[in-house]
């Protein structure tokens, strides 16, 4: 998510931490920051906004020094602003710490410091380590200090952390948020993503996690935290900065898709009580009578972020049995709904700036209902102006075809169906299946992404194709709206979503051996009904591809490809049904040599009516 980078050698560091942040903000970014050792002390600057903004920051106002660290943020805990910027610092100035990812307990922690005295300048999960290194710090080395704040932290993090009272070195640590040290001549960098660092030098030594590097100007040395040095091999980067970019991938939809075992993990960290079948969802700001008092909640959205409130829909009725409607936000904000002060309007964005569901949810508030948005983009309007909210926590998403926001959206939905349902009939036994089913996702999302090259294969066979149909039922019939759009999106293939059943009342009409046909059929409730309408279309020599869960021997003459995921929960197959259909319209787009990262007409942030 944010981007990290630090340097100490013989040179002036300011002009290469500068040109190492701009490398880094095609990862996303709201505001940056940077700190320095200039002899006497620490100085540093910050700014909201690009990279060019800090630039001309530190032009009128230098900071100097050989010694720096560096950071793109991209808001996980607090406003993008300039005080919630990176670096953050201690209550005596001689600390500054650049992090990345999330520090779990920082609430409890911040309570702690703050009985001990520290004061905080910014809303940052961030800001507690460098309190916590401080209260740690005494005449040993600042290495001791992080190793000592580190043990108190539960959570994720990258961090680089330089302190004037120890000012030749720059400790770095990892934790679930990537990290590397950088070598090169009688310099040395550090950096959470090689792009910041490939001009100066193309070797470098990756920090597992539990691992820390301890850079001084006459070498690195890599630690446990246990103090314990750690044997390092020294790897060469070969790629160039494009393929750096996208991870390797060829396109940031590619990447993206792949970062979802990843993803949907952080949507859940901290959050999900599997022993109780629970979720804790602190941005909720609803009291526990509140929640019980609700009578009704509207999930309004646009694009893919609608298809997910659908899913949502039947979670929270099925679970929870709330009443729900979904609405196209475009549509609602020009209805006359029905809102009572005990209904919640759930707003569903990956941007949190998409215009229609920005008006509807200001529609929904005037109207009197509360509002609570999922939302990727930290510190967005719609994150703002909401009165509570569950934040994705996805990353970034560049690619303009939304994919691992989707998923995200709709863990994010699950886990809001938990909270609401247990807190009415839902049992702890289901809560739990469910719970512990969400648990295993990540691995079965890889093992799908696994067989990627499969999924090409069938792509290969439609790259020609002129239409597609996506069915579904249940909850697999939103997965087949989004698979007909996410094809219709890159590969500019008319394609149709539709209930499988519902087929029969028109669409089946257009079926003849050209027309390829992809059911969604995993082994859930309407198995059986889904297998009558598999034989609707091959009776008319539609050409049937299928994701199913395991062997059907029912299936195997009707279906001309299949494509397999794991068993889940029936409400989770969603989750990993989508995968191949996302990889599907990737490799049929790029077969057809079309911009998969930017399609024609489309927009990532559609903030126009
Ligand atoms: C645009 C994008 C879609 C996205 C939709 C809603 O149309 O191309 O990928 O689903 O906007 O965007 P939001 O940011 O509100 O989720």
């Amino acid at each position: 998510m944010c981007g990290i980078v630090g340097y100490i050698g013989p040179k002036t560091a300011t002009p290469l931490l500068i040109e190492g942040l701009k490398r880094l903000e095609y990862r996303g970014y709201d505001s940056a920051g940077i700190a320095t050792m200039n002899g006497a002390g620490l100085e540093s600057r910050k700014a909201k906004g690009k990279i060019s903004m800090l630039e001309a920051v530190v032009e009128g106002s230098p900071v100097h020094g050989t010694v720096g660290i560096a950071h793109t943020r991209w808001a996980t805990h607090g406003a993008p602003n300039e005080c919630n910027a990176h670096p953050h610092h201690d209550c005596t100035g001689t600390i500054a710490v650049v992090h990345n990812g999330i520090i779990e307990n920082y609430g409890a922690l911040r309570q702690m410091l703050i009985q001990q005295g520290h004061k905080f300048e910014s809303e940052t999960d961030t800001e507690v380590l460098a309190h916590l290194i401080e209260a740690a710090m005494d005449d040993d080395p600042l290495e001791d200090a992080v190793i000592d704040a580190l043990h108190l932290v539960e959570g994720t993090y990258g961090i680089a952390v330089i302190s004037s009272r120890d000012p030749d070195k720059i400790v770095a640590a990892r934790k679930g948020s990537p990290l590397l040290l950088g070598l090169g001549e009688n310099e040395f960098y550090v950096a959470s993503d090689v792009a910041a660092i490939l001009e100066h030098t193309r070797q470098v030594v990756y920090l597992d996690d539990g691992e820390m590097g301890v850079l001084t100007r006459s070498g690195y040395e890599v630690l446990d935290l246990s103090a314990r040095r750690v044997r390092k091999g020294v790897s060469r980067i070969d790629w160039d900065l494009d393929q750096i970019e996208k991870g390797g991938f060829d396109h940031f939809m590619l990447k993206e898709i792949f970062e979802q075992p990843q993803t949907i993990q952080n949507t859940m960290r901290g959050r999900l009580v599997v022993d109780e079948g629970f979720s804790k969802l602190g941005g909720l700001n609803l009291t526990r009578q509140q929640m019980l008092d609700l009578d009704r909640i509207i999930i309004t959205a646009c694009g893919t972020s609608w298809h997910s409130g659908i899913i949502g829909e039947l979670y929270i009725e099925e679970l929870a049995r709330i009443p729900v409607e979904v609405e196209y936000a475009s549509e609602f904000r020009y209805r006359n709904p029905i809102v009572t002060k005990n209904t919640l309007c759930v707003v569903i964005s990956q941007s949190g700036e998409t215009a229609d569901t920005l008006a509807a949810m200001r529609e929904a508030k005037r109207r009197g209902a509360r509002t609570l948005g999922l939302v990727n983009v930290v510190g967005s309007t719609m994150a703002r102006e909401d009165d509570g909210g569950i934040y994705l926590h996805a990353g970034p998403e560049i690619g303009v075809a939304s994919t691992k926001a989707f998923t995200s959206q709709v863990i994010a939905l699950a886990l809001l169906t938990l909270k609401l349902a247990r807190l009415r009939e839902m049992s702890v036994v289901k809560g739990r299946q469910i719970a512990q089913a969400m648990l295993e996702l990540p691995d079965q999302i890889q093992s799908i992404l696994d067989r990627a090259s499969e999924i090409e294969a069938i792509a290969e066979q439609f790259k020609n194709a002129t239409n597609f149909l996506y069915l579904g039922r249940g909850y697999n019939f939103p997965v087949a709206l989004e698979g007909a759009l996410k094809l219709k999106e890159i590969s500019y293939i008319h394609a149709e979503g539709y209930p499988a059943a519902e087929m029969k009342h028109g669409p089946i009409a257009l079926i003849d051996e050209n027309m390829p046909v992809v059911f969604i059929a995993p082994h859930d409730s309407v198995f059986d009904k889904i297998v009558s309408n598999i034989q609707e279309v091959k009776a008319r020599g539609g050409k049937v591809i299928a994701i199913t869960s395991q062997k059907e021997p029912v299936l195997e003459k009707l279906i001309d490809y299949e494509i397999r995921i794991p068993q889940t929960e029936d409400m989770l197959y969603p989750i990993l049904s989508v995968i191949p259909l996302q990889l599907l319209a990737y490799y049929v787009a790029v077969k057809r040599g079309l911009n998969v990262d930017q399609p024609r007409n489309l927009a990532k942030s559609v903030t126009v009516e």
